[in-house]
This record gives structure tokens, sequence and C-alpha cells, in this order.
């Protein structure tokens, strides 16, 4: 049997930890679990969803000791894996994030634009806080971070922490894609590979093929020319994530040579995306009308029971899988194909060696390893660019608390473009984040 693992679930209280522990529980042979540890600051939230966790774990995996905490040290002093998932000011924040870039016009996006940004600077210091606490206790713990922007979070962290490499930051997005894709070409998911560049939420498919060595891009891009792209991923069959779907048939209609992902529909149709959203009915509300509301609905129908009965297992076959596969890969050195996020290193060799870049890669028992792409070209490198100095940006604004970089990385963004709108825009999300990150204006700029 494998070596049963320690996990700490940092921001436990999400409305998705029930299915990943139902698809911890549905992996338990793959990557068994010894002590889970639940670390929330919050624990209100954490508590809504216990006892239904709680039952799960009773009736699959009996012997694994389970631990609820809201202290640091303990959540943080032993552990072979934190699995970190922390949304720093929770679904509020999010929902002004999404909010208040669209009182100004400008896409209201939680990673994206300068809702992305408010966020990214909430998430690095409360990411930094786990990182120094994890660090302090050990240095071979692998830290697994699935939290937002991961873009900024993970610029942030490389910049931070440079030499360590057992902090990994993953996105489900591009995995999520290519279950769609495995779906619509009747490949089985765990044999189609790709190639990939880009940064993260941020990228495009530029290949894709089986471990036989069957090509199927183009059979792929025909289909996309005239049929719906469709989400596999039963998370993203609401409206909004819909039409996000549909517009990356547009984008391909408009550029057919490489496949892009859905986030890019922010930068190449902000105002029709403007036009559409309502700007008191965000996807914060989507999600918390939807997702939270039945994963909640379902936690409190295990409230004081002895056995999990007739209650569903949920699970989580895109997110959840994705993390716990991560794991089992790294945990076992099985140096399976993802795509990852990684420091370029002449990865795609026409780009900042320093930039965090998102490509295809392996993951084991050392790390990342990016498959070294090659060179992109100019519209794609173009685009990257400024998106790569807007994420620096983000971070320095960050790290000096300087108004004027961040002023600059807003205006630099693709979805605002307009210093005015910067400006106003970045005051009104000083002021909604004042609880979490503040900014100098020095030199009289901006008076
Ligand atoms: C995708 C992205 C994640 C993001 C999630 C938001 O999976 O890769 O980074 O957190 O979508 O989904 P939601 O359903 O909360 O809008
Ligand atoms: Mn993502």
């Amino acid at each position: 049997m494998r070596k049963p693992q320690i996990i700490t679930i940092s921001g436990a209280g999400s409305c998705r930890t029930p299915a990943l522990i139902g698809t911890l529980m549905q992996m338990k042979e793959r990557f068994p679990v010894r002590r889970i540890i639940f670390m929330d600051k919050d624990l209100s939230r954490f508590h809504k969803i216990e006892d239904y966790c709680r039952l799960l774990l009773k009736t699959y995996s009996p012997q694994t000791e389970i631990i609820v905490t809201d202290d640091l040290d303990q959540a943080y002093s032993h552990c072979d894996f934190v699995f970190c998932q922390m949304r720093v000011g929770q679904s509020r924040m999010r929902s002004l994030d999404e909010k208040i870039p669209l009182k100004y016009g400008l896409v209201g996006q939680e990673t994206c634009g300068p809702g992305g940004f408010a966020y990214g600077m909430r998430s690095i210091g409360g990411m930094k806080e786990m990182v120094d606490c994890v660090r302090r206790h050990s240095d071979q713990t692998w830290i697994l971070n699935y939290t937002n922007p991961a873009a900024i979070v993970g610029l942030a962290l490389d910049r931070l922490y440079p030499e360590d490499q057992r902090i990994i930051n993953m996105c489900d997005q591009p995995y999520s894609m290519m279950v769609s894709f495995a779906k619509i070409l009747n490949v089985d998911p765990k044999k189609l590979r790709a190639r990939y560049f880009g940064l993260n939420h941020f990228g495009w498919f530029t290949d894709l093929y089986d471990t036989q060595g069957n090509q199927y891009f183009d059979q792929l891009r025909d289909y996309l020319k005239n049929h719906d792209f469709r989400p596999y991923n039963a998370e993203q069959r609401t409206k909004s994530w819909l039409d996000t779907y549909l517009r990356v048939n547009r984008m391909l209609n408009c550029v057919p040579e490489y496949i892009p992902t859905t986030y890019l529909q922010y930068y190449f149709y902000s105002e029709e995306i403007v036009r559409e959203s309502d700007p008191h009915f965000t996807r914060a509300d989507e999600t918390m009308q939807t997702r939270e509301k039945e994963v909640w609905d379902l936690c409190a129908k295990a409230v004081g029971r002895e056995e999990l009965g007739d209650l569903p297992v949920l699970t989580s076959p895109v997110f959840g899988s994705m993390m716990v596969e991560v794991a089992e890969s790294i945990a076992y050195d099985l140096n399976q194909e993802f795509i990852v996020m990684t420091r370029n290193r002449g990865l795609i060799d026409n780009f900042p060696s320093d930039a965090v870049v998102e490509v295809a890669g392996t993951l084991g028992s050392q790390g990342v390893k990016g498959i070294p792409y090659g060179s992109i070209k100019p519209f794609y490198k173009g685009l990257m660019e400024n998106q790569y100095a807007y994420e620096e940006l983000t971070c320095q604004a960050w790290m000096e608390r300087d108004y004027t970089k961040a002023l600059q990385a807003l205006a630099l963004n693709r979805t605002v473009n307009d210093f005015d709108k910067a400006r106003a825009v970045l005051d009104d999300l000083m002021e909604a984040n004042k609880e979490y990150w503040t900014l100098e204006k020095r030199d009289g700029s901006c008076i």
C-alpha cells in the first residue's frame, strides 16, 4: 500500500471542501490519507459542512484522523501537503471585486481586470502568512496552491521564495478544457496530452495528441468551427459559464491557429461582457445561489447524524480530481503530465526568463518540470508581455505599497486602458479593501 499522507486543507470552510473530501474518498487507494487537518480562520463557515465531511470520512476511511483548527501553527506544523484554497475576504469581497469595476464600465471578474488586481492584493498577504508558517516548521511540506488569482499569487510567491521548489501553483481551467476536448473527441482524458503556452488564465492550446501519438488538434479545431463548445465540467453549466465557452468558438473563428483558454474572453470582448453584466448580480451571487446553497443544504441534512445513510457522496470530477491527482503524482513520484505554472527559465525561449508561465509539464518528487515550448509568435508575445508587466507591477505595488505602480498596473491591463478609469476604480477598490491592503502616494503622484 502507498504511504498514507497528512494533509491540511487551508480555507476548509469553502463550499468546495465536501466534494474534495468525497473525491479523496473515491481515490483513497491512490492517495491514502492518514490525517486531515481542516484549517480555516473563520471556523463558523467550516462548521456548516463539518458533520457531512466527518460522516464521509467515518464511512469510507474511518482510520483517518480529523483535526479542525483555526490556529496556524497547529494547521501547518506537521503535514505532508497543504491543499490551499483560501479566499481572503470570502464571497463578500469577491462580490465587490466584481461589482466595483462595473460601476466604471469595466469588466467585473474575480481574476481578470481590476477585480483580479484587488483579489490578488488580498491573496498575496494571506498566502505569505501561510507559507511563512509552513516553512517555520518544515522545508519538506508541499504547498499546492489553488488560491486565485493564481497568476498574481504564483508570481508573488516566486519572487518572495525564489529557491522554494515545493510551492506548486495550479489552475484547473486548462485541465477542465482538456476533459471537454476528450469528450468531444471521444478519447480517454487520461491519454490526452497538449502543447500549451501562456500565463495563467491567459493561455493557448497549440497541439493535442494522445499517448499513442494520434493527432487530434485539427479535428478539434474543425469541430469547434461548426459546433458550440460546451463544458463537460458539471460545475460550469450556469449561463455565465455557457456563454464563456461560446466565446472560445468566436475567438477561434477570428484567429483559428490556436485554441484560446476561456479567460481570454475578458480581454477580447471586454465591452460586450460589461454590457451583458448585471452590476447588481454577478458571478459571486450566482455561485452563492447555486453551488454554495446546494452544498450547504445538503450538509445541513448531515448535522447531528450518526451515519451517512442516504445522503449522496459529493465529488468533484474536475477540480477535486485534479487536486488529488497532482498530490498523488508528487507523493509517489509518478511524473504525470499536467498544465503547470513555473518560472520560465527559457521554456518559452523568446519570453523573459523570470516570468511565471503556464506550459505542459510533469509533477514528481522533484517538483515541477516544464516541457520546453520553443518560441511564440508576435501576436501572443505582445499580449503576454503586456499581461506579464501588469502582473509584475501588481506584485511590486503590493510589496512596496506603491500607489503609482498599482495605477500603472491597472492602466496597462487590457480590460482598463484608461488613466481616468484606472484611477477611479483603484481608489474605490482601495477603500473597499482597506482592512487588507493599502497603498501610499509618493512624489505627489495623482493629486
Ligand atoms: C475555473 C478557474 C478557477 C476559478 C473557477 C471559478 O475553474 O480555473 O481559477 O476559481 O473557475 O469558478 P466559479 O464557478 O466560482 O465562478
Ligand atoms: Mn484558475
